[in-house]
């Protein structure tokens, strides 16, 4: 409860980072995540689930860093209840300000069966265990008994107390496929609050997936019954159809506070410059009528809609566009703007970057100056993801290429990459037109041997003379990887975003020679 009203305050726990990353083609690099996080402190959120430390020595050094630099916020990491995971969360967390360890365990009849092969009586002395390991280093411990919403609820209730008694400071249901109704969570949470004897010293939590479009309804309906705690991340990205959205969750909450009594430390102005940095940083675009943060969220296009509009906003508009972040003008840079303008623009847009990072995008987007007259916030943002997303060791850098192509002919490509401080070169005659043939020449000079599974070009902002922004996915030895580029030029933007992507495999795989030195 919060001052003379009776508000209660609602912990907001991120884990874009970690069951958002777990997306198909969401996979960030470590400048990603760092720059993700940043976003989420500025955004408020009280615990940023910064990813699995065991999942890959990448995990681990994100999750590290992560704890090391942010402040602020709780930074938690998730492990199995097996010593080995705990371990190396601990490992990731202890330079944390506030760490956070999250311990989770299959509760349900089926995972018991099939995935675990426990009895009811192992799997409760697996969680005491488990939570009383994470106990002995870190303060704050989260249980989370997965698959909740489908377990037995007398089992559940034993789990649950069973995790307190160990020491767990939170408690999170899960409804980890997406399967629970508002109805039913609100008896489980009831059911939780009236038999776990012990409740009282725990936070309730929840985590509900999308896979039935009812996240955000169970989510909330946990809440009615009494969670303090909800998990969440931006723009509802997660496991499969994904998890509970943040930027809708906490909306709900401000605009029906009335209803519920809650309130978040979610600075509401930063939801859509959240949305917009992760969706450009993970390449996952958000529908237009996605509630909140979608670009249709406020756009009235019936002629008695507009007409309400105007007569009084309230008729149409439950929430103001500026009250989530949306500014009505997409302020212009020129090539007489400023590094301090570029800074401006580039927090508006929920970057934190360094003083370096900023160096590098002010140069860059003084060559954009020469070429386009008007510089958007799209162009921005291209920029600065570019700087990010290349920041994986740079093994092969554009020198420069050439380009021919036309009706009735082969298209002709001519590329010099730089590879350890030496210039290799190669001609190709092949392929269906430009794009596929600069991919043939890059695969050639630099030996690896990709499988295209997503390819998008989108202009990053209005007008003729923008630039084309690429987003890649390819496959290398069964694993994907994507790749970034911006360039005027489409097939420049092809190419970095190939050799974006082949960084990010040769940075977990040895080098290989160039083919065509
Ligand atoms: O969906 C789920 O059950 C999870 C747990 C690890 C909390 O993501
Ligand atoms: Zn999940």
């Amino acid at each position: 409860m919060s001052g003379e009203t009776d508000t209660r305050r609602i912990r907001i726990f991120d884990t874009t980072l970690r069951d958002g990353e777990q997306s198909p083609g969401a996979s960030m690099n470590r400048a990603e995540k760092l720059e993700v996080a940043h976003a989420l402190v500025n955004l408020g959120v009280d615990v940023i689930e910064a990813g699995f430390p065991i999942a890959s020595p990448g995990d681990f050094e994100s999750v590290r860093e992560i704890a090391e630099v942010v402040r602020g916020a709780t930074v938690c990491g998730l492990a199995r209840c097996n010593p080995k995971d705990i371990d190396r969360a601990w490992e990731a967390l202890r330079g944390a300000e506030q760490p956070r360890i999250h311990v989770f365990l299959a509760t349900s009849a089926i995972h018991r069966e099939f995935k675990l092969r426990m009895s009811q009586d192992e799997i409760v002395e697996r969680a005491i265990q488990g939570v009383k390991q994470a106990a002995k280093v870190c303060d704050d411990i989260e249980f989370s008994p997965e698959d909740a919403a489908r377990t037995e609820r007398d089992f559940l209730c034993r789990v649950v107390e069973a995790a307190i008694k160990a020491g767990a400071t939170t408690i999170n249901i899960p409804d980890t496929v997406g399967y629970t109704t508002p109805s039913e969570m609100r008896a489980c949470i009831g059911t939780l609050m009236d038999r776990v004897p012990n409740m009282d010293r725990a936070v309730l939590s929840t985590h509900c997936h999308d896979d039935l479009g009812l996240a955000l309804a169970n989510t909330l309906a946990a809440v009615e019954a009494g969670c303090g705690q909800v998990e969440c991340t931006i723009n509802g990205i997660g496991e499969r159809a994904g998890n509970c959205a943040l930027e809708e969750v906490v909306m709900a909450l401000k605009t029906r506070q009335e209803l519920f009594g809650c309130e978040t430390g979610i600075d509401t102005r930063r939801l859509v410059p959240t949305s917009r940095l992760v969706s450009t940083i993970t390449g996952m675009d958000v529908q237009r009528n996605k509630s909140v943060v979608g670009r249709n969220a406020f756009a009235h296009e019936s002629g008695i809609h507009q007409d309400g509009m105007l007569k009084e906003p309230s008729t149409y508009e439950i929430m103001r566009p500026e009250d989530v972040g949306f500014s009505k003008t997409d302020l212009v840079l020129g090539k007489h703007s400023g590094r301090a303008a570029l800074a401006d623009r580039a927090h508006a847009l929920g970057f934190s970057i360094t003083a370096e990072q900023l160096q590098h995008v002010f140069d860059r987007f003084k060559e954009l100056a020469d070429k386009k007259k008007e510089i958007y916030d799209g162009d921005i943002a291209a920029l600065i993801q570019q700087e990010i997303s290349g920041q994986v060791d740079e093994s092969w850098t554009l020198a420069r290429f050439e380009v021919a192509s036309g009706t009735g002919r082969q298209p002709h490509v001519s590329l010099t990459l730089v590879h350890n401080a030496q210039e290799y070169t190669t001609e190709v005659e092949q392929g269906d037109g430009p794009v596929d043939a600069a991919f043939w020449a890059v695969e050639r000079l630099t030996g690896y041997q990709v499988v295209c599974k997503d390819y998008r070009v989108r202009s990053a902002t209005l007008g003729r003379d923008a630039q084309g922004d690429v987003q890649l996915e390819i496959e290398h030895d069964g694993q994907i990887y994507k790749g970034v580029g911006v360039s005027t030029d489409t097939v420049e933007a092809t190419i970095l975003a190939m050799l974006n992507s082949i960084n990010r495999i040769a940075a977990v795989e040895k080098p290989v020679p160039a083919a065509d030195a």
